[in-house]
């Protein structure tokens, strides 16, 4: 109950909380002009995603790669706008990018060791930017992230667009309205067989993967399934992540497929790769709640969008694509435990609980990546920026959301002892406003 009332007084406080917990600030503009940095196939798709969108000017593209950038330019001019310069020179070129007087905003979609260094150069030449997952690869860059958005006043957000997918806003809808009770519970995982990427053996490899996997232990692509629980569970708006333990399985299946790829004599077939097949890496919150992130890019596997929560009243499970309200599902039917405890159709819900956002712009995300996330997520990002506000996801959250990887990975390799998470929003959390999914629109 308690909690209950602490909520909804910080929802009705609403804006006013989330300004002042947020150094970054913005005027509101007509048009965002915008940059991009890394142009490959994430950069790319995305670009064609603003282009959609009105308010927006595609000014400069930064890309090492020419071929990637001259795509990306005609990309531009196909929609309709004067093409782009173009900043290819060397992996530093977005220096002179950022130092440009006619840019809001640089999107960020180059490999990950490039993130941060990014961000941070575009901040501190002035423009808000938004960097692809994760955000920082290192405890020190999420400081580094956040010091700077402070210190510069301007906004730094990060593309998860697993928060904008349809059931993720659902279900906060329908936590907002007390159906689930108090969210106890969260598992979520990104599980998504990338071998053939990793090793280039496919039209879209992404030969920078691979050394992650050759160098690193741990859960190296924690947000997507962070974003959706750090939403459901208030985490930076009311609870924060405390501390987390991992262990990762021993690696197996990247040797075995380059054996078999390669042939043994092959030297991807006598690499050692440190990352482990399988990482599960389970947090607790400051308020008590706990969370399971799985992670498994190396088995063969059909792609899984694992979301599950239990809480106090109830249950969502993706999988089965299924809901349990106490009550409600069981028909008030506590007492009959052997029976009637029947999981009713998420679809079911739809007609009351769907989203702001997806009743407003369902139909204007069909056919976009990541079912409608991919237009969420930049039509969100606009329209904020269009509007002054601040992003969705802030600086606060892209740090706490990818400080999961280092800290994964100074705890498998210290046999699971518990790692501290960083309190990023230096108390903050307390009175940041949760978020509203009826402001998500
Ligand atoms: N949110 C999602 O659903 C999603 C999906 C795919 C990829 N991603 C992320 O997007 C990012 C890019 O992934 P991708 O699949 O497009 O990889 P990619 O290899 O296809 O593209 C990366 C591009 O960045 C360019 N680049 C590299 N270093 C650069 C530098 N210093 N300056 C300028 N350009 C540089 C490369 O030439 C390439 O064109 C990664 O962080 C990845 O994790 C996110």
């Amino acid at each position: 109950m308690e909690q209950t009332i602490q909520r909804r007084d910080l929802l009705k406080a609403g804006l006013a909380v989330s300004a002042l917990a947020t150094s970054a600030s913005a005027q509101p503009m007509e048009t965002v002009r915008v940059a991009f940095v890394g142009v490959g196939g994430r950069g790319t798709g995305l670009l064609r995603v603003v282009l959609k969108l009105p308010g927006v000017k595609v000014n400069a593209l930064a890309d090492i790669n020419e071929a990637n950038l001259a795509r990306a330019q005609k990309v531009v001019t196909d929609a309709g706008q004067a093409k782009p310069e173009g900043y290819s020179r060397s992996e530093t070129d977005f220096r002179r990018l950022c130092d440009r007087d006619d840019l809001d905003l640089v999107i960020n979609a180059t490999p990950w060791q490039w993130h941060t260094p990014i961000s941070v150069a575009a901040m501190n030449a002035g423009k808000h930017t938004a960097t692809e997952v994760p955000a920082a690869l290192t405890v020190e860059e999420c400081w580094q992230l956040v010091e700077t958005s402070e210190k510069t006043g301007k906004h730094c957000t990060m593309l998860e667009n697993d928060c904008y997918y349809r059931e993720v806003l659902m279900i906060l809808t329908m936590i907002r309205a007390g159906l689930l009770g108090e969210p106890l519970y969260a598992e979520a995982g990104y599980l998504h067989d990338l071998r053939t990427v990793k090793f280039n053996t496919v039209p879209h490899g992404e030969p920078w993967r691979l050394e992650h996997t050759v160098k690193r232990n741990g859960n190296l692509y924690p947000t997507h399934p962070m974003g959706p629980l750090a939403w459901w569970m208030d985490i930076n708006r009311g609870d924060r992540l405390s501390h987390l333990v991992s262990m990762s399985s021993k690696p197996s299946a990247m040797k075995a497929f380059a054996i078999r790829e390669f042939g043994a004599d092959d030297y991807r077939a006598k690499t050692d790769y440190k990352l482990g097949d399988v990482n599960v890496t389970l947090l607790k919150t400051e308020r008590g709640r706990t969370i399971t992130l799985w992670f498994n890019t190396n088995s063969p596997r059909v792609k899984e969008h694992l979301l599950r929560i239990q809480g106090s009243k109830g249950a969502f499970s993706s999988l089965m694509d299924k809901i349990f309200i106490e009550g409600r599902s069981n028909r008030g039917d506590t007492e009959n435990w052997r029976g009637r405890h029947d999981w009713e159709e998420t679809a079911e819900y739809r007609k009351e609980y769907e989203s702001a956002l997806w009743k407003v712009k369902g139909d204007d995300s069909r056919g976009s990546g990541h079912g409608g996330g991919d237009y969420m997520e930049m039509y969100r990002l606009i329209k904020n920026l269009r509007e002054g506000r601040p992003p969705d996801i802030d600086v606060y959250d892209a740090a706490a959301w990818s400080v999961i990887s280092p800290l994964s990975e100074a705890s498998v390799a210290d046999r699971s002892q518990p790692m501290e998470v960083p309190d990023f929003t230096r108390g903050k959390w307390k009175i940041r406003a949760p978020i509203d999914p009826d402001q998500i629109v």
